[in-house]
This record gives structure tokens, C-alpha cells and sequence, in this order.
């Protein structure tokens, strides 16, 4: 009986362990979106929330947006002492040469949000993997 008692005690034992481990693998959560689908809407930027990010003065600090300079989101140039061209097909010039930023060395499009960000908009620049530059891009992509 004492014998079976250890016996019992033992499997008990390893048992209690084998749960500890069980327990402890699963226990780094990952948050994984619930669907694949998810996952693509949340890695990709948004054309209409870049649109919106366009027109929102939150993206600096002197009340401007990057409409304020580049008109009718984008579409159109401006004259004045700050002169701008159409945004349409900026896609196919970035990578490329900024003069403002760098007139030797190729720079890409985040690169250049970011210089209109930090520079005629006093704001601060925005991580490249952020979801506010994917859908800033996105959307200049789609002009
Ligand atoms: C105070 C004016 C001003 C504001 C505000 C401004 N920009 Fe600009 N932006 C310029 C000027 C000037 C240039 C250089 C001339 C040009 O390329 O049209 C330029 C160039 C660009 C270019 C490169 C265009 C090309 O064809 O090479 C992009 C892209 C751009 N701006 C995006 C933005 C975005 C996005 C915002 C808002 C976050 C913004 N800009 C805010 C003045 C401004």
C-alpha cells in the first residue's frame, strides 16, 4: 500500500509538471488578426484615409495641410513663393532625386512625406512602417 502511495505521488508529481510546461508554452500571446484577410487590410494603407490625412492640419503644427500647398488633394499645382506641380503620377518619380531634401542622392516617397512634413508643416515625421505614412502613400499612389 505505502509503495503504491509513492507510486501514486510520483505520477502525480510528473503530471503536475508535464501541465507547468503545457501551460508555459502557450503562454507568450501572440495577437494574431482573426482572419487572413484582416491581416492585409491592417498591413496595407488606405486610400481614403490617406485622403483624409491629406486634408487634416493634425499632421502639423502651423494649421496647414498638405492640400494647403498641393490643391484639390493633390490634383492641382499652386503659384506663389512656394510653387508646386500637380501630384499625379508621383508614384513613377520615387524613388528619386528631391531636390529639397538632396540634390545628389535618390530618396523615396516617405522620404519626401516626411520632408513636407517636418519642414513646411513644423510637424513631426512619421515612421515609415506607421499606418498613417501606408495610407498617406496609398494615396498619393492612386494619383
Ligand atoms: C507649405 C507648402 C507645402 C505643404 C504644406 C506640403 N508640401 Fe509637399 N511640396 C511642397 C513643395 C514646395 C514641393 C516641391 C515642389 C514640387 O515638387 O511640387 C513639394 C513636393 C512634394 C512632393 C514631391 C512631388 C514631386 O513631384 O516630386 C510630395 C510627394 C509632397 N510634396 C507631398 C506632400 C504631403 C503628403 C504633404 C502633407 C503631409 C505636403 N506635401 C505638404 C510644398 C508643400
Amino acid at each position: 500500500m505505502r509503495k503504491f502511495l509513492i507510486y501514486l505521488g510520483v505520477v502525480a508529481a510528473v503530471a503536475a509538471l508535464f501541465v507547468a510546461c503545457k501551460k508555459r508554452e502557450v503562454a507568450p500571446t501572440v495577437e494574431t488578426p482573426a482572419t487572413p484577410e484582416a491581416a492585409e487590410v491592417a498591413m496595407e494603407g488606405n486610400v481614403e484615409r490617406g485622403l483624409e490625412l491629406f486634408r487634416d492640419a493634425g499632421l502639423g503644427t502651423t494649421g496647414k495641410t498638405c492640400e494647403s500647398c498641393h490643391p484639390n488633394g493633390g490634383t492641382e499645382g499652386m503659384a506663389g513663393d512656394m510653387p508646386t506641380k500637380p501630384l499625379t503620377g508621383v508614384k513613377d518619380r520615387y524613388p528619386g532625386v528631391f531636390k529639397m531634401l538632396d540634390p545628389e542622392k535618390e530618396v523615396t516617397l516617405a522620404e519626401v512625406v516626411n520632408f513636407c512634413i517636418t519642414n513646411p508643416l513644423k510637424g513631426e515625421a512619421l515612421a515609415e512602417d506607421s499606418q498613417e505614412m501606408k495610407d498617406l502613400i496609398a494615396y498619393l499612389e492612386s494619383l
